[in-house]
């Protein structure tokens, strides 16, 4: 049986201490407070967290010493994911080629969703940057094909059956592809490209849970799915509302989440206490 452990604590001291007892992980996925110089309360009007910096170079410190932390929790075959915006998204991505090598450098995912237009002479912000960095580039990196639907261009050529290259030997003596051609086997869709649509949280929807900043399922599942097998491992150090370790009940992996917050402890483990419950995994046991 795979293991979910929800921990209040620092992140940084939680991690050693897991590193010290050898444990490892197929996937770290960290949503850290994205630098946007403000406090975050719950739906209710409980303080949650506080994303306020002295500066950015004290965000970007501490922030490089928990990726590094993370990428020595990752098996050889792992990534990390982290998630940011454009806030800090840039300068992050230059920590992680230094504490990774740019060899590890994999993935920007674009994860691109709509919301209410703000009032700006701007073009509106509606996308977060995933950056995916794979622990060893010498190392076949965990990593399972997942489709998307095919373009309704396609659709009108090909229908939903596959489509395979036609070769050609060119003057080079090179196979080079001169057109695709149906064949009569059905689609699977197109390979999953970086750039993922995927709604918000709408205030009514039922998986909304009144915590600040929630990430939707659909993004991570598809991070859980594409990165790991079941009965791997997720660590989850930034864990606010407990999404990641929600995501990772229902698709048969461990999870290990973090948070300092002791309201999103509580929500984490309101929201997992019932899927336990369903699952008949409920320990009534709360690590902390
Ligand atoms: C962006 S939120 C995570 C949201 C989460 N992925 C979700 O879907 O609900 C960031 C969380 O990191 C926590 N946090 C920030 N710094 C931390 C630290 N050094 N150690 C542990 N938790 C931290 C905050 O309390 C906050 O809950």
């Amino acid at each position: 049986m795979t293991e979910v452990r929800i921990i209040e604590g620092e992140n940084e001291g939680v991690m050693e201490a897991l590193y010290a007892g050898g444990e490892r992980f197929a996937l770290a996925y960290l949503d850290p407070p994205f630098a946007s110089q403000r406090d975050y309360e719950t739906r209710s009007g409980e303080f949650a967290f506080s994303d306020k910096w002295v500066s950015l170079e004290t965000f970007l410190g501490e922030l490089e010493h928990r990726i590094s932390l993370a990428r020595d929790l990752l098996i050889d075959e792992g990534s990390l994911v982290l998630h940011l915006d454009c806030s800090a998204v840039h300068e992050a991505k230059l920590l992680c080629d230094k504490v990774f090598g740019r060899a590890c450098f994999a993935s920007e995912i674009v994860w691109r969703y709509r919301r209410w237009p703000a009032q700006c002479r701007n073009f509106q912000r509606m996308h977060d940057i995933l950056l995916r960095y794979v622990r060893d580039p010498n190392v076949e990196c965990r990593f399972n094909q997942l489709y998307e639907p095919l373009s309704l261009k396609t659709q009108g050529v090909f229908m939903q059956q596959k489509q395979k290259a036609k070769l050609s030997t060119g003057g080079d003596g090179k196979a080079h592809r001169v057109r695709s051609i149906r064949t009569a086997e059905p689609s699977l869709g197109a390979p999953l490209s970086d750039v993922w649509e995927i709604g918000v949280i709408a205030p009514s929807d039922p998986e909304r849970t009144g915590y600040p900043t929630q990430k939707p399922e659909a993004l991570l599942a598809r991070l859980v799915d594409a990165l790991t097998n079941p009965g791997d491992s997720v660590l989850d150090p930034y864990c606010g509302g407990g999404t990641m370790p929600a995501v990772c009940v229902k698709r048969d992996r461990g999870c290990v989440s973090i948070d300092s917050s002791p309201v999103a402890i509580r929500m984490a483990n309101e929201r997992l206490d019932p899927l336990l419950r369903q699952l008949g995994l409920f320990s009534g046991v709360t690590t902390k």
